[in-house]
């Protein structure tokens, strides 16, 4: 709802600055953000100046530290504790690197909903003695704090609990569970990559003690860039064996004689900053802050009840939560053929993407009411393929 005096930077106000949507309704960015012409500029930017100056050395850094700043200010956070990542892998592996997995906690326990990467990267402990236990949803898909009560004990080293599941759209009550890992000694990583730009995250009172997430969907960027939050309390007793240059105490002295992680979160950088990147990720988050995470997080939350509205009028089984605080910007939806139901969505322009058997439709900044009820106008036509 536009409030009279402000100036609010979402729905009609921010469109023009996507391009895409002169010819797409485009709901799909669980996968992708839209490009808008400010990154545009900004990687065209990074090309110019290679063009002119080669190596802009001085300015690379530059950007990394301020796209660091930039991720500190979104989170709430220091910039000390927030490490420059080139994916939520490299940083949940140099974390996991610092896990000593013995002294009897040798377990991870993590969600059915975490992303691949974070499941591979717990079993790939296996190789270490770490012992991986699942965290399974109930019938209705939640996954309630009770269940991850049960599996945590005095054994467990790292509780994964991603904030919001790439494949149903459902939220953690992250508080609930870092209190009983909390209490148990063990450490919350809360891979938010499906919420962060989207849904207001504030690590001082989240609850986990990590925080990853990366540029490729609502903060507007591109791939190769990520960061990671860490507590600065258990920051201290974390030394990463899986490490780089960047992640050095004095990068350029350029020592080959010994390991010194940096004191900050630094620590769980890696090597030479993902440079196209980084010009792509400051402006795309440029565009999330200067709108504003809780203005974007209203703005989403009634296009996502439009759209359940409209869902529930078709008599689609809608997998997603109702309640607000349980769910966030993506919307999942049973199909009976989903990639057929995808294509033929396609083909009329309406970009969405689709997990499992599920259709799934994410709500951003610059979606407007014009988008839900074009889906749901297709939707309505495609109906045989909805369950
Ligand atoms: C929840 C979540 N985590 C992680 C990733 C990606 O991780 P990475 O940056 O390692 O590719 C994605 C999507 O690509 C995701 O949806």
């Amino acid at each position: 709802m536009p409030v009279p005096g402000t100036d609010l930077r979402v729905g009609a106000a921010i469109r023009g600055e996507f391009p895409i949507f002169e010819t797409a309704t485009y709901l799909n960015s669980c996968s992708q953000g839209a490009l808008s012409r400010r990154v545009r500029d900004a990687v065209e930017g990074w090309l110019a100046g290679w063009d002119e100056n080669g190596a802009e050395w001085d300015f690379w850094v530059e950007r990394n530290e301020a796209f660091r700043s930039t991720i500190a200010a979104l989170l709430h956070a220091g910039a000390d504790d927030v490490a420059v990542t080139t994916s939520v892998s490299q940083g949940v592996s140099a974390l996991v690197s610092a896990l000593p997995l013995d002294r009897g906690r040798n377990r991870i326990v993590i969600s059915e909903y975490e992303f691949p990467t974070v499941g591979q990267i717990a079993h790939a402990q296996e190789l270490r003695g770490a012992q991986v236990v699942h965290v399974q949803p109930e019938d209705d898909g939640s996954i309630p704090a009770e269940r991850f009560a049960e599996a945590i004990d005095e054994r467990t080293a790292l509780v994964c609990c991603t904030t919001l599941s790439y494949r149903s759209g459902h939220r953690h009550d992250l508080a609930a569970i870092a209190e009983a890992a909390h209490a148990a000694g063990a450490i919350v990583l809360a891979d938010s990559y499906q919420a962060c730009g989207a849904v207001e995250l504030d690590v001082r009172s989240l609850g986990a003690d990590v925080v990853t997430g990366g540029t490729v969907k609502y903060l507007l960027g591109t791939a190769g860039l990520g960061f990671m939050w860490v507590r600065p309390e258990v920051r201290k007793a974390l030394v990463p064996t899986q490490t780089g240059w960047f992640a050095d105490e004095d990068i350029f002295a350029m020592s080959i004689a010994d390991y010194s992680p940096h004191e900050s979160a630094r620590r769980f950088d890696s090597g030479t900053p993902p440079v196209p990147a980084l010009y792509a990720g400051v402006a795309g988050v440029g565009l999330v802050a200067e709108a504003g995470v809780p203005v974007v997080e209203s703005h989403v939350g009634g296009l996502v009840g439009r759209l359940l509205d409209g869902l529930d009028a078709l008599g689609a089984t809608v997998v997603t939560p109702r309640e607000l605080a349980r769910r966030g910007p993506l919307v999942c939806v049973r199909s009976t053929d989903v990639d057929a139901l995808v294509a033929s969505l396609a083909a009329e322009r309406i970009i969405v993407s689709s997990r499992e058997d599920k259709l799934r439709v994410a709500l951003h900044l610059y979606n407007l009411d014009e988008d839900v009820d074009t889906l749901l106008d297709a939707l309505a036509r495609h109906r045989r393929l909805l369950l």
